[in-house]
């Protein structure tokens, strides 16, 4: 058995974000591209057979960009739900380390928890050697939360349902991807809520209206960033609604982008990060510096395919 391993956990962006009514199981229904990025996580897992280390389940958070370093508590960690839940189903029982490089701000719409939680079931089952089913790991994971089957392969994909019906696309591009988070975080659940109190209160249809066709949007993808007809149902929930600065904050981010150079920009996931597409890297890396003066955190990636499980890298 192997006694240790590496793992990155990638950040998302949702190009493409379009919110159905409510189901009767709480969730929405979601139509969305999602792309992985070059910019993420990384997590190192240890076998501890001593068992000397932190505590079974302990997870030690590095370079938190929220400043947050140290022993983080397991009930709010998508690590250590995840971890519960491969021992529940496996059986394993071995006492790990676990280490966690933070970069991905938290609350911010890019999937850092769920990347986490898809990683640490990649991992383990590597570590382990229990060679889980696609099909396993995939139920596995939309059990830990609606982002997380996307992250077991990760690439570009066109995603339904609450989150967990993947389907793969091309990737897009090249292209550089400039993220800006406003330095607060945004509540999923949250969001949701105010996204179903502001279709009340509006005139909005329910399900934010039909939209381009699916066909339109897949082939969009082809054509320049320019051009694309790409929205974000959050994005006039937050402009519109909530506290002034909060409001501002979001006008200000894509007004930046825009200034800058982006092809194209919008809000990822159900917010804080906004981003901005670059069709010219010097404009992107020229953009960052301007960004990183006026926000929290900016930053220059790119979308980047991976099949996740060639990612683990052991000692
Ligand atoms: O699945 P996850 O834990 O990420 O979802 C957090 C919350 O976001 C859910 O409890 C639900 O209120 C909301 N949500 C939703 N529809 C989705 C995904 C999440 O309403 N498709």
């Amino acid at each position: 058995m192997k006694r240790s391993c590496s793992i990155q956990a990638p950040a998302k962006i949702n190009l493409h974000l379009q919110v159905g009514d409510r189901r009767a199981d709480g969730f929405h229904d979601l139509e969305s591209i999602v792309l992985s990025l070059a910019f993420g996580d990384t997590l190192r897992f240890e076998l501890d057979e001593a068992g000397a280390g932190t505590p079974d389940g302990g997870i030690t958070m590095i370079g938190a960009p929220a400043g947050a370093c140290g022993p983080i508590p397991a009930d709010q960690n998508s690590i250590a739900r995840a971890l519960a839940l491969f021992k529940a189903r496996t059986g394993f029982d071995k006492p790990l380390r676990i280490c966690l490089y933070k970069r991905i701000p938290l609350g911010g719409g890019l999937g850092g928890g769920s990347s986490d939680a898809a990683s640490t079931l990649l991992a383990l089952d590597a570590l382990a050697g229990t060679r889980l089913s696609r099909e396993v790991l995939a139920s596995m994971a939309a059990s830990l939360g609606s982002d997380v089957p996307f992250f077991l392969t990760g690439g570009a994909a066109w995603v339904r349902g609450r989150g967990e019906v993947i389907e793969p696309l091309p990737m897009p591009g090249p292209y550089w991807i400039l993220l800006v988070n406003p330095g607060f975080p945004s509540g999923t659940g949250e969001a949701f809520d105010s996204l179903d109190a502001f279709r009340s209160a509006s005139q909005e249809p329910k399900d934010g209206g039909k939209g381009a066709p699916r066909g339109d949007l897949l082939r969009a993808l082809a054509g320049s960033p320019d051009s694309w007809p790409y929205r974000n149902d959050f994005l006039p929930v937050f402009l519109q609604t909530g506290a002034r600065e909060r409001r501002e904050a979001y006008r200000r981010m894509l007004a930046d982008l825009a200034a800058l150079g982006a092809a194209f920009q919008g809000l990822s996931g159900a917010g804080s990060t906004c981003f901005g597409v670059f069709t010219q890297k010097g404009a992107a890396a020229a953009a960052v510096h301007g960004l990183a003066e006026r926000w929290m955190f900016a930053r220059v990636t790119f979308f980047l395919a991976r099949s996740a499980h060639a990612v683990v890298q052991y000692d």
